[in-house]
Order: C-alpha cells, then structure tokens, then sequence
C-alpha cells in the first residue's frame, strides 16, 4: 500500500512514521508512507496556501490550486484508489471503514488546516471525507496519522501474530476481552482460573462472555 500525506505542516507527522509498527511496515516494504509539504506545489512568491474567505467571515481558506496541482501531481505517478480529506464533518472512522480501505493500493490523504479547504477541492478532487471524532482538532495531520495507523497495521505481515488484528477490539462487533499476564498473583490480584486452566475451548467460551459483558456494559451501541 502507498499513501500520499499532504500537509501544510509536514514536521508534525515525521515522527509518526518513524517509530514502531509503521517504521517496520515501511521497512518490510508492506507499506510506504510519503509525507509532502504542500508548499512545493504553491505558486505565491511566500509559498502561501490560505486567503480571506469570499463574503467575508473569520480565518482563512486553504486555495485549490495547489492542492490541485499536488493531487494532479501523484495521480500521475500512480493509480490513485482514494483521495480522502481528513475533516471533522466527514464520515466517523469506524473499524469497518479501515477494513475497506486496508484493501486499496494507493491512498492519498488531504490534512486541512485553518477554517477548512474550498468547498471546490471537497466538490472536485476528493473521494471521501473522514473524520476521526465529533470534535475539532487545529488540523488535519493527527487525524490522518490515526487513519494510517488503523488502515496499515490492517495490512498481513504488518502484526507479528497474524490473528491479532483479527482479534481486535471492534472485529466482531465487540469490544476486547480482558489480557492478564505473568505473575499469575499480584498483591493478592489473582487471574481468572479458566486462563490457566490450559483448556483452549473453556478458554475461548470465557473470552466471548468476557467480550460480551464488556461491550453491554460499555459500548452497548455496537450490539445493535
Ligand atoms: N480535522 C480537524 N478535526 C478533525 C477531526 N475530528 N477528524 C478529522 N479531521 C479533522
């Protein structure tokens, strides 16, 4: 998988991609993440990317035309499958959402930024719009790391054990069962005999209960 970050301030994702789960996907050659300023592609003579908003009307709008150029840009490099626009009024990530999109190829991810894009960039240029929360972050570049994240640690290889995508949280419509590991007795702070029983089935049946309860009592929406 390849995805294309456009950003208008590309420091604040370098780290992101450069540790851990998504430093080793990269590495295997599972997934490349290219993060671009948006800048190079900006025709102002102060690299500028934002102007007032016509009909007047607090902050500034990010331009189309260098968005443009960029998105035109990348699309000439490759078969583009996606050009999402990290925004608060997209459609909520949900686990359903990564799943679909660990199956393209190339993504491109626009991160906004100041009062938002032109709404010709939303009518024109993007394909969906993705939001991460019902709340509003100074930009678009978290967001578009928590979707990377989600969508490539999705893709196989990616995960050491190759279940243990499989066996996250949201998966199965359920949140997570409990983990306990060594010592067996903390404190008085015993695990659950079933996990030492070394009986896989009782074991299993105790999880999905486990799973079950958890999601009534915490995220009871997910039942339906
Ligand atoms: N940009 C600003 N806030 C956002 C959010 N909640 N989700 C996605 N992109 C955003």
């Amino acid at each position: 998988m390849h995805i294309d970050i456009l950003s208008a301030v590309p420091r604040l994702l370098d780290s992101w991609f450069s540790e851990s789960i998504l430093q080793r996907a990269q590495q295997k050659g599972l997934a490349e993440v290219k993060i671009h300023d948006l800048r190079n592609w900006s025709t102002d003579k102060h690299r500028r990317l934002d102007d007032y908003p016509f009909g007047g009307g607090a902050g500034m709008v990010m331009t189309i035309e260098p968005i443009h150029r960029a998105i035109t840009e990348l699309k000439g490099q490759r078969v583009v499958d996606e050009v999402i626009y990290m925004s608060p009024d997209g459609i909520l990530l949900e686990q359903g959402l990564a799943n679909t999109l660990s199956i393209k190829n190339n993504m491109i991810i626009l991160c906004g930024h100041y009062k938002g894009v032109d709404e010709r960039v939303r009518t024109h240029l993007i394909t969906r719009e993705i939001s991460i929360g019902n709340y509003v972050l100074s930009g678009g570049e978290l967001a578009a790391a928590v979707l990377s994240d989600a969508v490539i640690r999705l893709l196989p290889g990616v995960l050491g054990d190759e279940t243990s995508a499989l066996s996250d949280s949201f998966q199965d419509g359920l949140v997570a069962p409990p983990d306990y590991t060594r010592p067996a007795e903390y404190q008085g702070w015993k695990v659950p005999d079933v996990l030492l029983s070394g009986h896989q089935a009782k074991i299993d049946e105790w999880r999905h209960d486990q799973a079950l309860e958890r999601t009534k009592e915490r995220r009871p929406g997910l039942l339906g």
